[in-house]
């Protein structure tokens, strides 16, 4: 595995797996989806300061380089690529704007952060020029936002949905797990029923219902939104629409944790 800091130095017709490090099984796996595609994986490691509105969350953030590069070089990528700021953010460059689904759900408590994503990604891309580049499922707001400004700007890059890790019992693997002890993690799991519990009607009101009764019936989880969506537009699904998913925020011992599953079932 090469690593670079230039643009320059990356490989043409590459995967691109953009991170920002702190690297984690989840991350292994994107690699790993990337590795099937093309020989030419590059990840990205880039802490980016547009998507935090908090400068101490920005310092916060985790910085553990040595492993990354293990987990990099393990998972399979070719190249791992650490641009630097200057280079990224090189004076005067276009500012993208999330629109309204920016604002809503996990854009609510962070205004500008989705803004700030799809900022990055657009420079990544123009920089790495990848023929496709891969993004979990498990951040589902920002792969909304992602693809449909890649249709917007009519960019050539191919985005790659690559399904949620979970942990037996259905945890979706997050970096922010590490923070939850033994009795928080099976408290967590109310998630992964309740979205469950969610796919069991092809209505959406019943299939609201049944999310919220099930995750009402774990009191260490404080929920802030659980809803239907309808994935064209991100918006509140109704019986008419075409594809639906369910996610859900919430809390379990002060850590926040977000989770999304796709409704199997037919139109109500
Ligand atoms: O999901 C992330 O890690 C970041 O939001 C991304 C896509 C790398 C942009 O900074």
């Amino acid at each position: 595995m090469q690593i670079v800091e230039k643009s320059a130095q990356l490989p043409s017709a590459s995967a691109l797996v953009p991170t920002m490090g702190a690297l984690h099984e989840g991350h292994a796996s994107l690699i790993r989806q990337a590795r099937e595609i093309s020989e030419n994986v590059v990840v990205s490691i880039f802490v980016n300061p547009l998507q935090f509105n908090d400068t101490s969350d920005l310092l916060k953030y985790p910085r553990t380089p040595e492993s990354d590069e293990n987990l990099a070089r393990e998972s399979g990528a070719s190249t791992l690529w650490l641009p630097q700021e200057d280079e990224i953010y090189p004076g005067e460059i276009e500012k993208l704007s999330a629109g309204v689904v920016g604002e809503k759900f996990e854009g609510l408590g962070r205004p500008g952060h989705f803004s700030g994503v799809l900022t990055v990604v657009k420079r990544l891309f123009d920089l790495a020029k990848p023929e496709w580049a891969i993004f979990g499922e498990k951040d589902f707001q920002q792969l909304f936002l992602i693809e449909k400004m890649v249709k917007e700007e009519n960019l050539k890059v191919k985005i790659i949905r690559a399904k949620t890790i979970r942990s037996e019992g259905g945890l979706a693997l997050s970096s922010r797990n590490i923070h939850l002890d033994h009795k928080d993690k099976r408290a967590a799991l109310v998630i992964w029923r309740a979205l469950s519990a969610a796919d069991t009607s092809a209505d959406v009101h019943q299939a609201t219902e049944a999310m919220k009764l099930a995750l009402a019936t774990e009191p260490a989880f404080t929920c802030e939104y659980a809803v239907i969506i309808d994935e064209e537009t991100f918006g509140i699904a109704t019986n008419e629409s075409k594809s639906k998913r369910a996610i859900i925020a919430g809390w379990i011992n002060g850590v926040r944790l977000i989770d999304n599953r796709p409704m199997s079932q037919a139109h109500a």
